[in-house]
Order: C-alpha cells, then structure tokens, then sequence
C-alpha cells in the first residue's frame, strides 16, 4: 500500500470512529427540553400521538460500548488501520503457509511412498489410490467420466478397459497426463471421392463384424492402403502414432455408420491437456498409478 493510501485509510478510520466515539459519549450527557407531561412536544396524528422520551436501553449502551472495545483492540492486533501490521504480524499468507505445512506434514508419509514406489505397484496402496481417485474426480471426470469409461462425443477414451490409444505402461500414461496428447485422424474429404469413402466405411465396419455392405468393403478394402501407414496393414493400430486399432469392438467415437463416415471425411483430433504445471510430480504420478490400476487390479492390498 502506498504511503497516500495509508494515510488516506488512515484518516477515514480515524474520522469515522472518532465521529462515532464522539456522538457516543455525547448524546447521553445532552439535556433534551421536555414538556410538563414528560414528552418532547412532537405531536402526530391529530394529537394522538405524542413523542415521549425515553433513555437508551442498558443493553445497546453495552454492546455499543463493546463494539468500540473490540473496534480498537482489532485495529491494534491485527492489519486493517492503513499500512500499520498489527501488534501481533498476523498475515492471512502466513496463515495460508502454516495450514499448506500442516498438510504436507500429514501428506509426508503417502508423498514419500509414491516417490519410492513404481507407477505399476501403486495401485497395491490403498491409501494412494484413494487420492488417486480424488484427483480423477476433480480433473479428469469431466472427459473420461467418473468412472473412466469415457465419452464418444469427446473422443475421450475408456481408461478402464486394457485397451490404450497410446499404451497402457505407467510410463506411456505418464507421459499422456504430463504432456498431452492430440489425435491426429486426417480428413479424407478432399483426398477421395465420397463413394470411396463410403467403401473404406464398409471395409473398417466388417473388420469387427459390424453390419456392412460386402461388395463396397471388398472395394474399400483397397483404399485401406492409404490408412495401412497409420492404422496399420492389418488395421491392428498404432500406439506410436496413436492411430486406434479398428479390428476390436472398442470406438472412440462410436461404432455408428454416419459416426464412421464423417470420422473419414472430416477427420477427429481428439484433445487430451497437458498437465504438467497444473498438478504437481507427485500428482501426475498418483493419477498414473491410478489410471493403470483401473485396468490392472492390485493382487495384494495391504
Ligand atoms: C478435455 C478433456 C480431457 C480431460 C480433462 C482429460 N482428458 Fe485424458 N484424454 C482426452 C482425450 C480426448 C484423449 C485421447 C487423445 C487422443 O486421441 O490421442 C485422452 C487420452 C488420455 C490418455 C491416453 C489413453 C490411451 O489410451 O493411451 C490418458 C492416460 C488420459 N487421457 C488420462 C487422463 C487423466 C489422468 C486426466 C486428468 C488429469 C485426463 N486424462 C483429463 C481428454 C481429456
Ligand atoms: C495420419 C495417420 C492416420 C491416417 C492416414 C488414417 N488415420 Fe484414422 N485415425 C488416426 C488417429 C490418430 C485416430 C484417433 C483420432 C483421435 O484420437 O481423435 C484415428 C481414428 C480413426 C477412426 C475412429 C476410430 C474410433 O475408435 O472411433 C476411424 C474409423 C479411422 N481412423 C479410420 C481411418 C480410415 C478408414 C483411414 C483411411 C481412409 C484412416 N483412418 C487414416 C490416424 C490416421
């Protein structure tokens, strides 16, 4: 705070209490005239009502008379009187400190066995998977569900199935959190006509004995080449390139035909944030060895 404006807040406190203070102590030594009937003169409704006066009850005397105590032992104790600290140097960032310390010192114990224990063997400490789960509520439940199982609509994938775009080693899904990741299915709309892609549809749907036209797969089968580079020759996938296995009964977008095709033309770049920054090591850690827990069950649980 600047020298003016402690002075100026100064001044408004000292002003404010100071005026009140005054009338305080004032108003009840000051004699008011009454008439004979012991009321002030005030007259309303025609004579039928008439302003008595009465002295202020005990009660509001004493909590006023607090109120000015508390008032001023605040203003010296703690900060609010313009630049003045306090008597005590209470900071609400000191306050912050302590309680952040305070957890820590509680957290030490689990923090310490993450940093020991491998991203595969977490899911074995109970404790540590509880707050595995407390982090995926708060940040990653709003794409992958609070059950991990996904959303089609954001090609947020199923975490929970064994099943990995990328890989499913508690390094790979390390890196997934830490860094992000960014699908890149390009869109075919301009590279093929729409009839073909329409058979590359059919092709993909009996890959995984979806419903299908078989004459239009066994023509869409031969523009698979163009996606053997990503999807690979046998459609198994990529997890270098991320490019999903399209032979299993498992979608990122859904298995619909309209979903397929327009997957095809105007391809899908499902995004995953980064991260790193926004959750600490430890975090990052904990939520790998939770989301690898999901789909590889602890065997012993201490
Ligand atoms: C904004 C939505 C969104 C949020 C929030 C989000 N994710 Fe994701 N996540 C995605 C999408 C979309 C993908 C797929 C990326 C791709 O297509 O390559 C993904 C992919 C992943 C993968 C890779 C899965 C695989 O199969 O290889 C992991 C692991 C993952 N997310 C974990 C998390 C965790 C843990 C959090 C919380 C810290 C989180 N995600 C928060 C949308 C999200
Ligand atoms: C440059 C690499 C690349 C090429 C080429 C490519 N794909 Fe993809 N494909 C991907 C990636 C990566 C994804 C995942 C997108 C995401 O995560 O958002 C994907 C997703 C898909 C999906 C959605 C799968 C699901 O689970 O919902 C389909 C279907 C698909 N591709 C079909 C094809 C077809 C058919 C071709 C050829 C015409 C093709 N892809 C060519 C990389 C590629």
């Amino acid at each position: 705070m600047s020298p003016f404006w402690s002075a100026f807040v100064m001044a408004l406190i000292v002003l404010n209490l100071g005026i009140t203070l005054f009338l305080f102590l004032w108003a009840p030594r000051v004699h008011i005239p009454t008439l004979a009937d012991g009321t002030s003169g005030h007259v309303w409704a025609h004579g039928v009502l008439r302003e008595g006066i009465r002295p202020l009850p005990v009660w509001w005397l004493v909590l006023s008379a607090a109120m000015f105590v508390v008032g001023f032992a605040y203003l010296a104790l703690y900060p609010g009187f313009g630049a003045f600290k306090g008597l005590l140097g209470w900071t609400s960032h000191d306050q912050l400190a302590r309680a952040h310390a305070v957890n820590d010192a509680r957290l030490a114990p689990l923090t310490e066995r993450v940093r020991a224990t491998s991203i595969e063997s977490l899911a074995g400490d109970r404790q540590a998977m509880a707050a595995g789960e407390r982090l995926f509520v708060d940040n990653c439940a709003p794409c992958h569900g609070r059950d991990a199982r996904g959303n089609q609509r954001l090609g947020a994938p199923n975490l929970a199935n064994g099943i990995w775009l990328h890989g499913g080693d508690g390094a790979t899904i390390l890196a997934s959190i830490a860094d992000g990741r960014r699908g890149g299915m390009p869109s075919f709309a301009g590279a093929m006509p729409d009839d073909a892609i329409i058979d590359v549809v059919n092709y993909v749907e009996s890959l995984s004995g979806l419903p299908h036209d078989p004459l239009r797969a066994q023509i869409g089968k031969r523009s698979f080449s163009t996606c053997a580079a990503c999807h690979g020759a046998d459609a198994k996938g990529n997890k270098a390139l991320g490019a999903p296995d399209l032979t299993d009964a498992v979608w990122l977008y859904g298995r619909q035909h309209a979903t397929l095709v327009e997957t095809v033309r105007n391809g899908r770049s499902g995004v995953m944030p980064a991260w790193r920054g926004r959750l600490s090591d430890d975090e990052m850690k904990l939520l790998a060895g939770y989301v690898h827990g999901l789909s590889h069950p602890a065997v012993t649980q201490p």
